[in-house]
């Protein structure tokens, strides 16, 4: 069966204290509350991973990077490298956020030696992909999302890919509050899941937890759970209040 996964990205926020204190209130809150099976896996800043992991082993949850180098290792100053990662017993990485594709220029090729570097080192990439408004708009979101799939794990063999976890995050989605409708979240992950069926077979695209990401908060996570092919969110701006992200967390029925 399919895993459950919840995954908090805090982004760029929280000083150190501020940032230990949540990591503590996540902790009690899931301790009063229980996670049940889901998977749990918080994202924080790069420099509080150590932290966050000593933390993290101890409580049942798990810690991610928002992002490595596109490179293995090298003259590369002010980069944290996938194996660097790996040795600090990070578990997962967030790869080809659209803040990242946006800001950072990371391109569907940087964004596919990531996913391998991640593999490389036994680090589980949570594949962002998704489409800006205009290109919903002009109903072009399935072919911007092909595009993105294949540019970037299409190139995979099925044991690698099925290593990977997606998160659909349409880029009008993300942080605006504008969340996208049961529906369209559910026609979409459909849509992947048979893009993976017709690439990688059915009992792969079946194995793949495909996430929702895009002001998904307490309110509205029971509904597009819900979803057949919905197996969870990537959490942004919600993963910043313990109760609020925990209450995500247990918001499968
Ligand atoms: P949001 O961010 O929940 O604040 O919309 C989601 C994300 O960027 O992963």
């Amino acid at each position: 069966m399919r895993k459950r996964i919840v995954a908090g990205n805090w982004k760029m926020n929280k000083n150190f204290q501020d940032a230990e204190d949540l990591m503590f209130e996540i902790v009690d809150e899931i301790t009063e509350n229980g996670i049940g099976e889901t998977e749990v896996i918080i994202c924080p800043p790069s420099v509080y991973l150590e932290m966050s992991s000593d933390i993290a082993v101890e409580n049942g949850f798990m810690i991610g990077a928002q992002n490595f180098s596109q490179w293995d290792s090298g003259a590369y100053t002010g980069e944290v490298s996938a194996s660097m990662l790996h040795s600090m017993g990070i578990s997962h990485a967030i790869i080809g956020h659209s803040e990242r594709r946006t800001y950072f220029g990371e391109t569907d090729k940087i964004i596919a030696s990531k996913v391998d570097l991640a593999l490389k080192y036994g680090i589980t990439p949570i594949y962002c992909c998704g489409e800006v408004l205009a290109e919903r708009k002009a109903e072009k979101h399935f072919d911007v999302i092909r595009t993105q799939l294949s540019e970037a794990l299409f190139h995979l063999g099925k044991e690698a890919v099925s290593q990977v976890i997606i998160a659909y995050e349409p880029v009008w989605a993300i942080g605006t509050g504008v969340t996208a409708s049961s529906a369209q979240a559910q026609e979409m992950h459909a849509f992947i899941r048979s893009i993976l069926a017709d690439k990688f077979g059915d009992d792969v695209s079946q194995e793949i937890s495909i996430l929702y990401g895009g002001s998904c908060n307490a309110q509205n996570a029971e509904e597009l759970f819900a979803n057949t092919d919905v197996d969870g969110g990537l959490i942004g701006g919600a993963s910043l209040k313990a109760v609020d992200f925990v209450t995500i967390v247990n918001s499968f029925k």
